[in-house]
């Protein structure tokens, strides 16, 4: 970046604004005295580890979790969360998240292994996920951890595994239910719930049954009241066969607000077909705007009625522990990804920016959708004869497929961007740093370093290493 002529600034970086309906993105106060004054840090952190650079900061992630927990407690409901591992590599956040005393939910052995060594006790883990096989499946036993069991097959699976092994210790079990039939392949259909019922009754001594679960896509609190309605009856048709339940795990699906209500409903009214490089305009988007937080839609989901009472007074009354098991939300502002712009292409009426880095970094357009938070520009430098007019851009990967766009729309800057200026995305943490990482053309996996307090009185962003 030697070409840059530092302009020292204290004030909020210049945003590469979505053409025609710019998406601002939300920042928490840490973040908004990182990018106001630590940007030089945080560029120099870039230069010091490549582009692309994830910066992670976990302690928001255990502070997410404890607003989640307090809003739960609020109600008088004895309540456990669980920290959803697939939201991002990082197992920075799975110790945050175990040190503050939460759980971890897990997907695959191998999560399962990183977060036992991440200091996560056996029963604080939950395994969810279709496919467990006999090597975790085993292990989950032996360390007490809570089995999400996904389908009638999978509960014959595991009582003859342990009717052979016979481990000293019983297997603690969940059934997770499909609520949304013909939508969704996870989860054991109602139907065969009395088999369920009556597999666990005859097998008593090998399987402890604890209770229902469910994950249900989108992220509308109403389906998740509905849900727990219709559950709330199998917990008492199972309680009248001796299978009492202590817990209901509602999954994950909490939202997250990344850009302001107003420009979200704006964008989406006016400008959807700003989303069309080369022809391809998303049909769906994440609801980037306009959610409540994580803790007033769970007060939202406690505070419904059910059939006797809210939500929360049914829970109470059957001795229920809710389980929920955020991700998206666990992360909402606890990590931004940092791209340095590698070449620039000018064509006849935009001009492409080539970042160093691919959309696998930033993974929406994969999912023919598109992450709806602008980049905030973080170099300064002096404005030049050029500046004075608006500059139109796209924003592409430096790999040579042609899909690697790592947004759609056109973007519009009345400074213009050049090779060594660096785009800090807001917010990534959630699925939108590394779900599709890889290191394709061999490009080296991206760094992460973890944010460190930042005063709002000198440049003291440091960021160290994170795993
Ligand atoms: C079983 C289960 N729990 C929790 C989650 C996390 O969901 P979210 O990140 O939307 O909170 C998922 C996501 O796929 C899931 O499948």
């Amino acid at each position: 970046m030697s070409n840059i002529t530092e302009r020292p600034s204290n004030a909020l970086p210049a945003v590469l604004s979505t053409e025609g309906a710019p998406l601002p993105p939300l920042l928490s106060p840490e973040w908004e005295r990182a990018v106001t004054f630590g940007k030089r840090d945080l560029r120099n952190s870039l230069e010091t580890h490549g582009s692309p650079l994830h910066v992670l900061a976990p302690e928001i992630c255990a502070a997410n979790l404890r607003s989640m927990a307090a809003a739960i407690g609020e109600f008088g409901v004895s309540g456990q969360l669980f920290y959803a591992f697939k939201a991002n590599k990082s197992v920075a956040f799975v110790e945050a998240a175990a040190q503050a005393g939460f759980g971890i939910d897990v997907a695959s052995e191998h999560e399962h292994k990183l977060a036992a060594q991440h200091s996560a006790e056996g029963t604080a883990i939950s395994l969810s996920g279709p496919v467990k096989g006999a090597s975790w499946l085993r292990r989950a036993v032996a360390e007490g951890c809570l089995i999400g069991i996904d389908s009638f097959e999978e509960l014959q699976f595991i009582r003859s595994l342990l009717l052979k092994e016979r481990p000293r210790q019983l297997a603690r079990i969940t059934i997770r239910v499909n609520m949304e039939s013909a939508k969704c392949r996870f989860g054991v259909d109602p139907e065969q719930l009395p088999a369920c019922g009556k597999l666990l009754v005859e097998n008593n001594i090998l399987l402890k049954f604890e209770g229902f679960a469910f994950h249900l896509n989108g992220y509308a609190v109403g389906d998740r009241i509905n849900a727990t309605r219709r559950l709330l009856d199998t917990i008492d048709s199972f309680a009248s066969i001796g299978l009492e339940s202590y817990v209901l795990n509602i999954g994950g699906g909490l939202p997250v607000q990344y850009v302001a209500e107003e420009d979200f409903s704006y964008f989406i009214k006016n400008h959807h077909d700003a989303v069309s490089y080369l022809g391809h305009a998303p049909g769906s988007f994440y609801p980037y705007g306009g959610q409540p937080t994580a803790a007033e839609w769970l007060k939202a989901f406690l505070s419904a009625n059910g059939a006797s009472g809210t939500i929360a007074s049914e829970l109470r009354s059957r001795g229920l522990t809710l389980l929920v098991e955020p991700g998206r939300a666990a992360l909402d502002q606890a990590g931004a990804s940092l791209f340095q712009i590698g070449a620039v292409k000018k064509g006849k009426d935009s001009t492409t920016l080539f970042l160093n880095g691919t959309s696998f970094n930033a993974c929406e357009t994969w999912f023919q959708s598109e992450f709806l938070c602008d980049p905030l520009i973080l170099s300064e430098h002096a404005a030049d004869a050029d500046d004075c007019r608006e500059h139109r851009y796209y924003l592409a990967g430096h790999s040579c497929l042609g899909d690697d766009m790592i947004s759609r729309r056109a973007f519009t800057s009345s400074r213009r961007l050049r090779v060594g200026d660096v785009l800090l995305f807001a917010n990534t943490a959630g699925y939108q740093m590394d779900l599709l990482e890889n290191n394709f053309h061999h490009h080296p996996f991206p760094h992460r370093s973890v944010l460190e307090p930042v005063s709002a009185t000198a440049n003291d962003l440091k960021a160290r290493t994170a795993a």
